[in-house]
């Protein structure tokens, strides 16, 4: 069986068509890198497989189940994090992630191995809105692992964070792709990301699928590496730590 179906799906905003006729299937287990340039479309995409938005048409499937029917299923088999998430800056990492965790019936046991993995130990007591920029993006991480979730999507995890941390965040998300227990959908604009956590790159630009299949398939002559794939197909170059490589 899929983890995810996507449909032929299409949304707009007013005149903006966002995402015009999208449709892949993810197999339990799979990494899978969804790139685009900015605006092609990629949060939307991403936001409607996590029910957060409903498509205009087409539809969207989990294990299976639409999001129509099956609301309180679905979020229980998945976690999130989304491209800006914003946590309330007065509470604690334990206690944002006791409140998110109760929202699971976790207690703190599960906060607790959250905070090792995510290597927020020393900080756990201080306020979010203390926090470094990379610090916050793993009490994100930290918040969408919580459940254990069987599908997992994260929106840009590693955008402006320095090096070392992205590293960091990179090992914990092979961890989980060791475990064989669960299917990322990943967003980013740093190509070294999705060659080395993914076995699946999906290019988007203007709302449409431009490439669809494992790296080395997608390769040719012109394409050599993704950068150049990157650039051949959307005529835009990826960006380097943070800057638009020219
Ligand atoms: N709520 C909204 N209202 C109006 N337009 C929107 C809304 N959300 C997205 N859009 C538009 O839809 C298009 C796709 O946006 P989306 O956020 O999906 O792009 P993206 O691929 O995630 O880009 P980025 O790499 O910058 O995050 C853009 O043109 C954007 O301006
Ligand atoms: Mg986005």
């Amino acid at each position: 069986m899929y983890q995810i179906e996507v449909k032929d799906i299409y949304k707009s905003f007013k005149d903006v068509h966002a995402v015009r006729g999208i449709s892949f299937a993810i197999r339990p287990g799979e990494f899978v890198a969804l790139l685009g340039p900015n605006g092609a479309g990629k949060t939307t995409t991403v936001e409607m497989m996590e029910g957060l938005k409903n498509p205009d048409s087409g539809e969207i499937l989990l294990q299976g189940k639409s999001w129509l029917k099956n609301e309180k299923d679905l979020r229980s088999i998945i976690g999130l994090s989304l491209q800006e998430t914003r946590f309330s800056e007065k509470l604690t990492i334990f206690e944002t992630l006791c409140l998110f965790g109760s929202f699971f019936r976790l207690g703190e046991k599960r906060v607790n191995e959250i905070i090792e993995l995510t290597g927020l130990e020393s900080k756990q007591k201080s306020m979010v809105g203390t926090l470094s920029g990379g610090q916050r993006q793993r009490l994100a991480l930290g918040v969408a692992l919580l459940n254990t979730p069987q599908i997992l999507f994260l929106d840009e995890p590693t955008t402006g964070l320095d090096p070392h941390s992205r590293l960091d965040l990179w090992k914990i998300l092979k961890q989980l792709k060791d475990s064989e227990k669960t299917t990322l959908i990943l967003t980013t604009h740093y190509m070294e990301e999705a060659e080395s956590l993914c076995d699946r790159i999906i290019i988007i630009d203007e709302g449409k699928i431009l490439k669809d299949g494992k790296l080395e398939d997608l390769l040719d002559e012109d394409s050599r590496n993704l950068d150049e794939l990157f650039i051949n197909l959307t005529g835009k170059a990826l960006r380097e730590n943070g800057n638009v490589v020219l």
